[in-house]
């Protein structure tokens, strides 16, 4: 990030950290071009809604105070707010007029007093934690007002900022722009920061005499001026600041934010040998040496510790994998899943709310749903925990030390005692005891040349 008009750099983040701030975020656009039935704002990236995003940037860059500005029956966005962030106050706009009316929404958030104020959109999800840091750092260092600014190629329906003399002057949105205005390439973000004791007198001076009849945030630059106060600028790159007004600015936000967990990934120490076909949800946990093949999936609340290594075509999520395991290819884990160190999952195999202690190995076809599988067992191609009669779920316990044979069914509830053997195919009705076998099928029955007598009754037949 370049600064524009800001000499000293050299604020220190302590300075900026013992102030207090409020976050006032604006969530309450249309979103329209969404055609979606549900909020713009509540619309996901990374496995979290985007106003989610918002609210952990703003938190992070040490807002104790927050302040959502919702829509009018806006409910689900309200209730949002309060899950993600149990202290945020929410603040109904109950007419659009601008931006500048919407932040004044949460007036009296306002009128308690902060250090720093800064203004986030709900719809503005890549913003940094560290570049709210430096808006803040501008007001520690003086300014009434820090904006934040990015070029870009396609300025067209932007809001300018306007420098003069390497002072930011005003802000000029595009409808009330001059045409030497309009050629100008370095846009408003329009997220910004503002000096709490100042930012009332300031938003309470902003008029609507513009193009749309609005009252403009972006107008308190201006209006700082004339009160002799100073508004400086910074600049963003341009992929931070985006927007999401539509499906496919959904998607970019969606891979800009893959690429940054992909890369926070691998500076941890993780070896993904394909990154761009590697997806994760935005609190995915990989420790050091985690080696991740192509095609991996990561839903939310995934830890994977060190050394494991993720197999190609895998789909995980709400699970824990031990150091050193092997899972995949083809392996499903869902919420609940547990698995300790150095265990074995391998293909077509899904686990689900059961914990498997080190060493076990479960290499094929397999189900294990609702089950405690000891240390170093070996669970059988084509297993099925029978974990459900259709009302209620029951739970199997499996010790340790235990082999359960090839196409077994274990109809829960049903215990396996340590060391002992399940034959394959067996239907586990009951418990089994301790280095028991278990074996629960009809007796093989051999007849002597039968198979010879069949072939040579039909045989000839086909030939005719
Ligand atoms: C705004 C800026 C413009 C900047 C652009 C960046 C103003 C006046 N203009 O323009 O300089 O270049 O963002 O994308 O601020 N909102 C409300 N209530 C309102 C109006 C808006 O909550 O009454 C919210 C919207 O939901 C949105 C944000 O404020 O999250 C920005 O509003 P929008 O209408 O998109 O402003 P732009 O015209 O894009
Ligand atoms: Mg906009």
């Amino acid at each position: 990030m370049l600064d524009v008009t800001v000499t000293n750099q050299s604020a220190s983040p302590s300075r900026a950290a013992s102030r207090r701030c409020l976050a006032i975020v604006l969530a309450a656009g249309e979103g329209t071009r969404m055609k979606s039935a549900r909020p713009k704002v509540l619309h996901e990236i990374a496995g979290r809604s985007m106003l989610g995003h918002v609210l952990a940037a703003v938190t992070e860059a040490g807002a104790e105070d927050v302040a959502v500005i919702v829509g009018p029956d806006r409910d689900d966005v309200a209730r949002e707010a309060a899950r993600l962030a149990v202290k945020a106050e929410i603040f109904v706009q109950t007419e659009r007029l601008g931006t500048a009316h919407a932040v004044l929404a949460a007036r009296a958030a306002l009128e308690r007093g902060a250090d720093d104020v800064i203004v986030a959109f709900g719809d503005t999800p890549l913003m940094r934690p560290a570049t709210f840091q430096r808006l803040r750092e501008s007001l520690a260092q003086g300014a009434a007002v820090a904006v934040l600014g990015f070029e870009t190629r396609e300025p067209t329906g932007y809001g300018r900022l306007v420098i003069e003399g390497g002072i930011l002057a005003a802000i000029r949105e595009e409808k009330d722009a001059s045409e030497a205005e309009r050629a100008i390439t370095l846009c408003n973000a329009g997220l910004m920061a503002l000096a709490g004791r100042h930012a009332l007198a300031i938003l309470d001076r902003i008029g609507n005499a513009n193009a749309k009849g609005e009252y403009y945030l972006t107008d308190s630059v201006q209006v700082a001026r004339d009160l002799g106060l100073s508004a400086v600028a910074l600049v963003a790159e341009e992929e931070e600041v985006q927007g999401v007004n539509d499906r496919q600015q959904l998607a970019g936000a969606e891979a800009a934010m893959q690429a940054r967990l992909r890369g926070a990934a691998m500076r941890n120490g993780a070896t993904l040998v394909a990154p761009e076909t590697v997806f994760f949800t935005h609190d995915t946990r990989l420790g050091r040496d985690v080696v991740v093949e192509p095609n991996v999936v990561f839903g939310p609340g995934v830890v994977v510790e060190d050394g494991a290594v993720i197999h190609s075509f895998s789909y995980l999520e709400g699970a824990r994998v031990g150091a050193g395991a092997l899972i995949g290819p083809f392996a499903r884990l869902r919420p609940g899943a547990d698995l300790a160190a150095k265990v074995r999952i391998g293909n077509f195999v899904e686990v689900k709310n059961s914990t498997l202690g080190v060493g076990t190995k479960v290499n094929h076809l397999t189900y294990v749903g609702d089950a405690t599988v000891g240390a170093g067992t070996n669970v059988g191609a084509g297993t099925i925990t029978c974990n459900y009669d259709g009302f209620r779920k029951h739970k199997t316990v499996i010790g340790a030390g235990a082999f359960i044979g090839s196409n077994s069914s274990l109809v829960a509830p049903v215990t396996i005692g340590d060391g002992a053997y399940v034959g394959s195919g067996t239907v586990v009705t009951g418990d089994v005891p301790a280095d028991a076998l278990a074996v629960a099928r009809t007796r093989q029955v051999n007849k002597e040349g039968w198979a010879k007598a069949f072939r040579d009754k039909f045989a000839p037949r086909e030939k005719d």
